[in-house]
């Protein structure tokens, strides 16, 4: 079933989702978008015009880039978030929002749902959705090496956990991890004796960081497990550089890419990774609540599932002692499945495409880039985000001399700036993701209000 069709389907069911007061809201919400100073090119009118028509907002984008028009372009783009714009939203590296269409086709399959409840989901559908993650992940991503699930805590437990490691087999990360990757780490510390091998990120040399795993390996390393990129302080590691150290040795590699898809470009299959997980409400803008895993080909049988259910196997018979496994990631998924947010997912990946991640890249970096320089210009400020431009990212990590990073947190919050403080290594820093909500002038505005608490 098409979308016109699946919309056919629900209008025919109780008058159409589209006179529902949340998606009248919704559809108020993208029409409403509050001007922006400075001229917005011709294509303006002629957007309103068709907006007035309501022409599909891919159309609106199309004109737009037709036109050369890119402030038009991201003012299209900026007013797709129900994001309140009283506020300076810099902190999709914590939680995302989600753009229009993606709450819409949340809406939509929510009410579907509950007006004809369907026992199971729809396989096709759910497939679907996974060859359009696939699709956003590289060249060469097979849907079948991924499953869905709730998110990058859930991804990291199905890893640390469903590796065959024994008492004494040791494990690399680093130390700037998320609670997530060393909660399960010391979990299964306690549980099985495995050994956390730590490591302090390098953020003078990124290829540095492949020398300090090196120094940690022993002849009883089994894995390395690390971010892609950090949530403290938005530093890339060298993913291929690390795999490639980590297959001379026939070490398992696995990254929490939480913070990497759609946030910086990449194809999954290229990092070497054999495992790879990430929560997909952050920079892939999907819901609350959803991401994948990822298992490189031909590693399916060395990562045990260890929650298992309806779905997760072929076929089973007890009385038999039968239990066959799905042949692909399918086999990570269980149970009964919030469908319509996966669904939603699936409309996140569109909305990626119809941008394209390398120019979100474009958008985001320039932004990025001016605050790293601007922080360099801060009296007592000590940027903590990679030294090498390849390394770094649109988040963004620093720290003051004069003020804790409550206190400065504190202060942006007074100035209506919204960033997350870091906690993670002991860094007591603050990070600032720049995403496509963005624009040049919240660089302006946390710079200033910065400058104003260095005095
Ligand atoms: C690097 C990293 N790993 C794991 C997580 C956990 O994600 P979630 O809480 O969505 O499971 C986060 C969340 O911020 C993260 O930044």
């Amino acid at each position: 079933m098409n979308r016109k069709e699946f919309l056919k389907m629900t209008a025919g069911l109780a008058g159409g989702v589209a006179g529902l007061p949340l998606m009248r809201k919704l559809a108020n919400a993208a029409t409403a978008e509050p001007g922006l100073p400075g001229a917005v090119g011709a294509v303006e009118a002629s957007a309103a015009a068709s907006r007035a028509g309501s022409a599909p907002f891919e159309n609106l984008l199309a004109q737009a880039s037709a036109a050369g028009d890119e402030e038009y372009f991201w003012k299209l783009i900026r007013g797709q978030f129900l994001l309140d714009p009283g506020w300076i939203y810099l902190n999709f590296g914590g939680l995302g929002a989600c753009p229009l269409p993606v709450l819409n086709s949340l809406v939509e399959w929510n009410q579907a749902e509950e007006r004809a409840p369907s026992a199971g989901y729809d396989d096709k559908r759910w497939w679907e959705v996974k060859e359009k993650l696939a699709r956003a992940l590289g060249k060469t991503c097979r849907k079948e090496d991924i499953g869905l699930i709730g998110g990058a805590t859930e991804g990291v437990n199905v890893i640390v956990n469903g590796l065959p490691l024994k008492k004494g087999d040791e494990v690399i990360t680093t130390t700037h991890e998320h609670v997530a990757v060393h909660s399960a780490l010391l979990n299964r510390m306690q549980r099985d004796g495995i050994v956390i091998r730590l490591f302090e990120p390098d953020i003078v040399s990124g290829l540095g960081n492949v020398d300090r795993i090196a120094r940690l390996l022993t002849p009883r390393t089994r894995l390395i497990f690390i971010s892609h990129v950090t949530c403290t302080t938005g530093q890339r590691f060298p993913a291929t550089e690390i795999a490639a150290l980590a297959r001379s040795r026939n070490i398992w590699f696995a990254l929490d890419g939480a913070q990497a898809p759609v946030c910086v470009p990449f194809d999954i299959v290229e990092t070497g990774a054999d495992f790879y997980t990430c929560s997909t409400h952050k920079w892939m803008m999907g819901p609350k609540r959803t991401g994948f895993i990822y298992v490189r080909q031909g590693m399916l049988d060395t990562l045990r599932p260890q929650t298992v259910g309806g779905g997760s196997s072929e076929r089973y018979d007890a009385a038999k002692g039968e239990f066959v496994l799905q042949p692909t990631a399918k086999r990570y998924e269980s149970g009964t499945q919030n469908d319509a947010l996966f669904y939603a997912l699936g409309a996140a990946c569109d909305f990626v495409e119809t941008i394209g991640v390398d120019r979100i890249s474009r958008h985001n970096r320039p932004l990025a880039e001016r605050f790293y320089h601007g922080l360099g210009e801060i009296p007592g400020v000590e940027r903590l985000s990679p030294e090498e431009e390849a390394y770094r990212t649109p988040m963004i990590g620093f720290r003051m001399k004069a003020h804790t990073y409550t206190e400065i947190n504190e202060h942006l919050a007074k100035d209506k700036i919204r960033v997350r403080p870091v906690a993670e290594g002991g860094l007591n820093s603050i990070r600032v993701s720049f995403h496509i909500n963005n624009h040049d002038g919240d660089v302006t505005a946390i710079l200033d209000s910065l400058k104003r608490l260095a005095g």
